[in-house]
């Protein structure tokens, strides 16, 4: 028997009626759904996009790809996720499905390079979602970028040097994985004067969603991980 396809699959950030039609073709179509285990063993946020969408009798796999910062962890996880898919390719093809692009900062890229030093004939085909910033930036009425202005993508992970040169380089700047630096962005965003024009977006399409253009409001609270700015410079070109 012929090994089986994998698609990895972006399923966007939260709206299902986000989901691309090729996705939707596609979860239709396959048998077996692998999906990151969420927090503590609970249903993962991938999941609770598409589950109302596919067929009941579809298996979905939870593979447990932890949040860590241990790198022999990270791939010790990788690696058994790909050996799991590996197994099921041997009879059928199937499906990992991940929110928003299923290419951008996702664990899919790690998990089909684990696949590839299994097999490296496998076939894979990515089927791209929308981003994260992409639903957050139509939530906000705000443009990502106009004319020919940069835009800069970064996980804001606290490194405040870094993220303060970035300010003085970038008209649009969308900052990522930021929720647990906020108060560290805040001051940085306030120093270089560009709090009043940044916007907040947490849970973007999703239950609990919050769009927050008085950034003052946040401080002191403990944000969602699923949180993300946008940080413009008034939508006029830098000068
Ligand atoms: C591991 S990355 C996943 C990015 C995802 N692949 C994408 O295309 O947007 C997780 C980060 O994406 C952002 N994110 C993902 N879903 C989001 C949502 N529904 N609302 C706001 N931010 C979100 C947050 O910044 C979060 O920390």
């Amino acid at each position: 028997m012929p090994l089986g396809q994998l698609y990895g699959i972006g399923v966007g950030p939260g709206d299902p009626e986000l989901l691309t039609r090729k996705a939707y073709r596609i979860l239709q179509d396959v048998k077996v759904i692998f999906t990151p285990q969420g927090k503590g063993g609970r249903e993962g946020i991938a999941l609770s996009i598409i589950k109302e969408l596919i067929p009941p009798s579809s298996q979905v796999i939870s593979l447990h790809l932890p949040m860590t910062q241990n790198k022999e962890l990270l791939e010790k996880s990788w690696q058994e996720g790909a050996a799991q898919i590996y197994e099921v390719l041997q009879e059928q093809n199937c499906a990992f499905v991940t929110i928003g692009d299923c290419l951008l900062y996702s664990t899919y890229s790690y998990l089909i390079a684990a696949l590839r030093s299994i097999d490296k004939t496998v076939q894979i085909e990515s089927i791209p979602g929308i981003t994260s910033f992409a639903a957050a930036a139509s939530a906000a009425n705000v443009a990502l970028a106009e004319g020919t202005e940069p835009l800069l993508i970064v996980p804001a992970l606290g490194e405040t040097e870094k993220l303060r040169s970035y300010l003085k380089s970038f008209p649009n700047l969308v900052l990522m994985k930021g929720a647990s630096s906020f108060e560290q962005i805040y001051k940085i965003l306030e120093e270089e004067g560009r709090l009043s024009s940044s916007y907040y977006i947490s849970r973007c399409g999703l239950s609990g969603e919050v769009i927050q253009k008085d950034l003052r409001l946040l401080q002191g609270q403990e944000l969602d991980y699923l949180s993300l700015l946008l940080v413009k410079k008034g939508g006029l070109p830098v000068d």
